[in-house]
């Protein structure tokens, strides 16, 4: 069904007299003004909530809002084309459009706006530039671009960031990039300053000629640019090695191409990352003593950088085009809809991030943020945005740690569906008091900066052992919390956290009240087998002791609409159950704990557990012989039930068995070992994996993971364990057959093969395909 810019596109006859189903909230949506510009994420949180695929009569698009669906939208580019990126929200005038011509204006598609299958191909030979390797070398550049912008203004004491800085440096940064030569740097700078202006927003008629005519500028100068490069296309920069490119393959890298790229790569390259960075600094400032944390280590600054992108991002929202008939989060779309995809809410969800609204720089999972969009046409500048954003971060925590925002600013956007980033930025400070007068040769020592996602370290946080009191026979309840007394960060029923044991990592379900963020609580079982981990926990650690951890993180989620819950609890299982029956019993729910040991002696917390559930609670001890019946307990399925359970492997495989004649997602498992043994190249063949959506194959060694290739081939993918437990690396398989060696899949989801765990999985034979 068409739709016009106004028009709803249900069919009304199939409607109820009360008429379109549009509702208030959606109807009311206007991504050009009031709270969506101040905050987009939570100018849809109600969205989020209550309605997270709505249509926006204002704009005609259908609006994604869920972390969930929008990863979705962007990872299936034919379903869900990428044509309209780029489009102006606001049609161009006729006006307009006769001075576009006037300068022979012919931006086709690019990148970022192409469909397949000529993206892909275009795609794969221009992405070498942006590798880990070749970046390495653009780092000396834009610290010395960043330095001479801070000489300008450090001793004066107040300054605009953004025109004094964030502006322009990004902006010179692509130039460079692009190989722009330097003498035509001044005239490229003053055009694309103008290309960009409006470009998102809705230009009044009037300006929209003016807007045209920077353009057409911009757009012949580029031409001529262009054509000076091709005479010696020898050169560094981006645009030479797609000049050279083009000369083995004119039918993948045209002409057309070439001359469009040099527009629009300037604009990919330019207004994202100086509205993030501006984000950034408004962000950390408003949040002094993280400010103040990152002055004292600068190791903390990558961190930063993905939780602001994630927090604040400068991409509010994407778009694309809906190809044919579907279904969004349960809303049947028709084709030839518009998706306005928010990643702006997406990031934050709290159904994928914890406390999502929190600012939290060793947030672990920051990186999965949609700010860089995801997918076949993820942001290909993405390491060199973060590379600027923290080197700006650093000279400036160095150089000027005393900076405040200027009190009682304002702080205003650009009216605009996408872009974000405040338009100034004041700070203020004290010159008399800047380090640099005292200890110049601070100017001589800097952070290495991190290439890619943040590292382990980066997000990293120390925390005080409280106390470690007995919970059973082998068993200690470990109390931790912030050294400071700061809070800790929020969490839910079901949440991990890893925390590093001497040279190990060991992970822990958090057993405590989540209401309460003073402090974490954990249960550690000493384990006969223990390679240090638990052993260190019972015999050497003290009250008092400081540790690093990392995370909450939750792969296991109660389902909060269930009507009833069954808990399985094997062993040290219980405390993750535990979390999840505190919670069910405060929303009033129906619930009952199965917790089974082998004697009552070793089971944890069972006092706890006890007082809190008491008539809930049954209680299944192998010594007394009253073992849990599964069978039985499991042999009528009820329907809104469903069943949770943590234990031991026999525990897991019993349920899953039992459980079968369920309707399906009835049971949800957490599993706490690992059938992993180290990976032994003698006993592995090396394999090849095509990624279907990337248009790439790598080759996976006999001493590699699927994983580890992936990252080595610039493929971002998620992980946490590294051990086949939590399921967060798992990736969509096309075809081939694999061997499966995690525990988070099925028995009938590893026989339908349709996907895997890439931290451990590998190929039967020669060759996988992923839909990556
Ligand atoms: C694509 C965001 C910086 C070059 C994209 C996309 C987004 C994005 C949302 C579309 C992704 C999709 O459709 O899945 C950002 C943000 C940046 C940034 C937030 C800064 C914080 C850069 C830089 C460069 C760059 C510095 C170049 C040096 C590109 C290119 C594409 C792209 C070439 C098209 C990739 C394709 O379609 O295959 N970016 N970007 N970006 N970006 Fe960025
Ligand atoms: Fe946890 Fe792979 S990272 S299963």
């Amino acid at each position: 069904m068409s739709q016009t810019l106004t028009g709803c596109p249900v069919d009304h006859r199939a409607l109820q007299p009360n008429g379109c189903p549009v509702s208030a909230r959606a109807a009311a949506f206007d991504p050009f003004g009031g709270s969506y510009q101040v905050d987009p994420a939570a100018s849809l949180r109600w969205s989020r909530d209550e309605e997270p695929v709505f249509y926006s009569p204002e704009i005609g698009y259908w609006v994604v809002t869920r972390y969930e669906d929008v990863k979705a939208v962007f990872r299936d580019n034919i379903l869900f084309s990428p044509s309209i990126a780029l489009e102006k929200i606001t049609p161009v005038s006729d006006e307009a459009t006769a001075t576009l011509a006037k300068y022979d204006y012919a931006m086709a598609r690019t990148l970022v706006n192409e469909d397949e299958p000529a993206h892909m191909p275009r795609r794969r030979v221009l992405m070498d530039p942006f590798t880990p390797k070749e970046l390495v070398h653009h780092e000396p550049m834009v610290r010395r671009l960043t330095r001479e912008y801070v000489d300008r203004f450090v001793d004066t004491g107040r300054v605009d960031l953004v025109d004094e800085m964030l502006w322009e440096v990004p902006l010179t940064v692509a130039l460079h990039f692009l190989g722009v030569p330097e003498e035509d740097m001044d005239t490229m700078r003053e055009y694309s300053i103008a290309h960009t202006v409006n470009t998102w927003g809705r230009p009044a008629p009037e300006e929209q000629v003016a807007v045209a005519e920077a353009v057409g500028k911009f757009w012949q100068y580029a031409g001529q640019v262009l054509e000076k490069m091709r005479q010696d296309p020898s050169g560094h920069g981006w645009m030479p090695y797609g000049i050279r490119v083009q000369q083995e393959q004119p039918e993948v890298v045209t002409d057309s191409y070439l001359h469009s790229m040099m527009m629009a790569g300037i604009v990919a390259a330019h207004e994202t990352t100086a509205n993030a960075s501006a984000n950034a600094f408004r962000l950390l400032l408003e949040n002094r003593s993280v400010w103040e944390e990152l002055c004292a280590d600068p190791g903390l600054i990558s961190g930063a950088v993905e939780e602001c992108l994630r927090h604040s991002g400068s991409v509010a929202a994407w778009r694309r085009l809906v190809t044919a008939d579907t279904t969004i989060g349960g809303v049947d779309i028709p084709a030839g809809s518009k998706l306005l995809i928010a990643t702006s809410s997406a990031n934050r969800d709290d159904r994928h991030f914890e406390g999502a609204d929190d600012f939290d720089i060793r947030r672990e999972n920051a990186s999965d943020h949609l700010t860089f969009g995801f997918g076949g046409h993820q942001c290909l500048g993405k390491n060199l945005a973060r590379m600027e954003m923290q080197i700006f971060l650093e000279e400036l925590t160095t150089r000027l740690p005393h900076l405040e925002l200027v009190p009682d600013q304002e702080f205003t956007y650009l009216p605009n569906t996408s872009f974000r980033g405040p338009d100034h930025v004041w700070v203020h400070w004290d010159p008399a008091e800047n380090p640099e007068r005292r200890d110049p040769a601070l100017l001589g020592k800097r952070h290495p900066v991190t290439i890619g996602e943040p590292s382990k370290a980066a997000v990293s946080r120390t925390v005080t052992v409280d106390a470690i009191t007995p919970a059973a026979d082998g068993v200690v309840r470990v109390t931790l919390s912030d050294p400071s007394g700061r809070p800790l960060p929020r969490w839910t029923p079901g949440s991990h956290i890893d925390v590093d044991l001497g040279e190990l990592s060991r992970q822990y379900s958090l057993c405590g009240d989540p209401n309460d963020l003073s402090v974490y609580e954990i249960a550690v079982l000493e384990e006969p087998e223990s390679r240090g981990g638990s052993r260190y926990v019972h015999h050497t650690l003290q009250a008092g002791d400081t540790l690093t951890m990392r995370g909450p993180r939750n792969h296991f989620r109660l389902d909060a609409d269930a009507e009833r819950y069954v808990f399985v609890a094997g062993g040290i299982g219980i405390t993750p159950v535990l979390a999840m029956a505190d919670h069910v019993k405060s929303a009033g729910k129906d619930y009952e704990i199965h917790y089974c040991g082998r004697d009552v002696t070793t089971m944890a917390l069972l006092d706890r557990v006890g007082t809190d559930h008491g008539d809930r609670l049954v209680v299944h001890s192998s010594a007394a012989g009253n073992r849990l019946d599964i069978p039985a307990l499991l042999a009528e399925p009820v329907a809104g039930t469903q069943i949770y359970s943590c234990g031991p492997e026999r525990l897991l495989a019993a349920l899953e068995e039992a459980t079968a004649h369920w309707p399906e997602d009835s049971l949800h498992v957490e599993h706490f070992t690992s059938n992993l043994t180290t990976l032994d190249p003698a006993n592995e063949h090396s394999f090849e994996v095509e990624l279907r959506d990337s248009g790439l194959t790598v080759t996976v060694a006999a001493d590699q993971t699927v994983l580890d290739a992936l990252r080595a081939s610039n493929i971002d993918i998620q992980s946490d364990c590294e051990e086949g437990l939590c399921g967060s690396c798992e990736a969509p398989v096309l075809d081939g057959e694999v061997d499966h060696r995690d525990v988070v899949l099925t028995k009938t989801e590893r026989a339908q093969n349709k996907s895997m765990m890439t931290c451990c999985s590998r190929a039967c034979g020669s060759k996988l395909t992923l839909a990556l």
